[in-house]
């Protein structure tokens, strides 16, 4: 008989349990707010500017570019079909020879 009570008797345990007690075992959720450094560095001004400035400032600063070495011309061209191609880069077509002309301008190996 007692055995057949014994559910009942961890069930009220259980719900008479102070309510502080359960209390200090939940957390609270909190927002937190972040400021990520960004920057709003644009391409320097010149012919094709537009172009570079529209086309690959989505996933990276300029300073990502401009901070590179000197590359020749051919080596500027890979450079842009790898955004293109490994990192999906969407540059209409027509734009690539203008900043890799851009690029070479600015800072191609000498
Ligand atoms: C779809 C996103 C995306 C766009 C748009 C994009 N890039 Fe990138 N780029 C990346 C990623 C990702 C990296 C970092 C690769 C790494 O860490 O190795 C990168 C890195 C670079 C680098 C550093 C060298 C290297 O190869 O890692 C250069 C230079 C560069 N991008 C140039 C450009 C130029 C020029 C354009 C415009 C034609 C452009 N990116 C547009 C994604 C992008």
């Amino acid at each position: 008989m007692f055995l057949n009570l014994l559910p009942v008797l961890v069930v009220l345990c259980v719900a008479s349990t102070p309510l502080a007690a359960r209390a200090a075992t939940t957390f609270e959720l909190k927002s937190v707010k972040i400021d990520l450094p960004d920057s709003d560095r644009m391409f320097p001004e010149g012919p094709g500017s537009d172009a570079i400035n529209n086309n690959c400032l989505a996933c990276h600063s300029a300073g990502m570019v401009l901070n590179q070495p000197a590359l020749s011309k051919q080596a500027w061209t890979a450079e842009v079909n790898k955004m293109i191609n490994n990192y999906k880069a969407p540059v209409a077509p027509e734009d690539v020879g203008t900043i890799v002309d851009y690029l070479t301008a600015l800072k191609g190996a000498k």
